[in-house]
């Protein structure tokens, strides 16, 4: 079954895909994608469980993607599905079912009952399907499914399954009935919040982060930000979306060097300046999500005045 096809939508940017290590424009920062010829990069083997990262993820691999050997390299946590299955779910990605749209994809709700498979509990689901027209879709599946496949937390989404089937990519989540926290902040589809409820989002989003930066082998989230943080329907926060997460430096390395990626408005400075990425990079976007948070304004908001137009700079004294 073929899933409909969108033009790939770029969300602002000129400048954002850079050579590795290369500096690139302040105020040009976005996600991006880049050609499609890397698309064919294949998952390495993994034969027993292990932390894996985009180490693993090695260009000169031949080796062919077998969805078997990825499922036991990441436990037994994670659910295959077909996209037949995922449709059906969904009523076919209806477009009553949309519950949001990004940069890489849409995402639908869906129910799945405890007979679809053995272990799987009757729930509602969130089915993001990747637009895979070039390799930064299938990285970010790819990073989703190491990632948040091995890593669980009271404050990180729960990822139930995943889809690999031909060239469509698809990943079900733990249906968060409060959707996003840029939904409720901005978007103007609920009553406001209160202190008390922002301040519980505040502290559940650090302990999320917290998390991935404590761990034995710390991972950077780098994508911090108000429509990444999803909430549960007592306002519990939890981290979402980890297509562009990486590991943190290991051994004597002060920082991990990549091509600068994230979102305008969230992004530390130095990282976009240099390339180099440190956890340190989370907690800048962690204070801009605060900003938003005290303030009801947008980390980036094009429609104001100049001087306001970054909140940022907007709020410094
Ligand atoms: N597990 C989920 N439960 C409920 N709603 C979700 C879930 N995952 C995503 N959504 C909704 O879908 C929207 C789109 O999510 P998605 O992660 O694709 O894009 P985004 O975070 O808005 O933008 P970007 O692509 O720049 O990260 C979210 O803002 C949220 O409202
Ligand atoms: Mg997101």
């Amino acid at each position: 079954m073929k899933l409909p096809r969108r033009p790939w939508r770029p969300i602002t940017a000129a400048h954002c895909c850079t050579v590795k290590g290369t500096p690139i424009a302040l105020n040009n920062l976005t996600r991006c994608r880049p050609t499609r010829s890397e698309f064919s990069k294949k998952v390495s083997e993994a034969s027993s469980f292990r932390r894996l990262s985009f180490s693993d993820l090695s260009s000169s691999s031949s080796v062919r993607f077998n969805t078997d050997d990825f499922v036991n390299s990441f436990g037994a946590g994670l659910f295959a599905f077909t996209v037949g299955e995922l449709s059906a779910i969904t009523q076919g990605f209806c477009s009553d079912y949309l519950l949001g749209e990004g940069g890489f994809g849409t995402v639908h709700k869906g129910y799945v009952d405890d007979k679809l498979r053995p272990g799987l509990k009757a729930q509602a689901v969130a089915v993001k399907i990747l637009d895979v027209e070039g390799l930064q879709g299938h990285r970010e599946w790819l990073a989703e499914v190491i990632f948040l496949g091995q890593l669980r937390h009271p404050h990180l989404v729960k990822l139930i399954g995943y889809c690999c089937e031909d060239e469509e990519r698809l990943l079900v989540y733990e249906f968060m009935p409060r959707g996003s926290l840029e939904n409720h902040l901005f978007k103007r589809m609920s009553i406001t919040l209160s202190w008390g409820t922002r301040l519980k989002i505040a502290i559940g989003a650090a302990k999320g982060l917290a998390f991935l930066h404590g761990a034995e082998k710390p991972v950077i989230y780098r994508d911090f930000k108000a429509s990444n943080i999803l909430l549960d329907s007592d306002f519990t926060a939890k981290l979402s979306d980890f297509g562009l997460a990486k590991m943190g430096p290991e051994g004597e390395e002060t920082h991990v060097t990549t091509r600068v990626m994230g979102t305008h408005g969230y992004a530390a400075p130095e990282y976009v300046m240099t390339g180099h990425l440190t956890t340190k990079s989370d907690v800048y976007s962690y204070g801009v999500v605060l900003l938003e948070l005290l303030t009801g304004r947008r980390s980036m908001d094009r429609s104001k005045p100049k001087p306001e137009q970054k909140l940022v700079d907007f709020a410094k004294p």
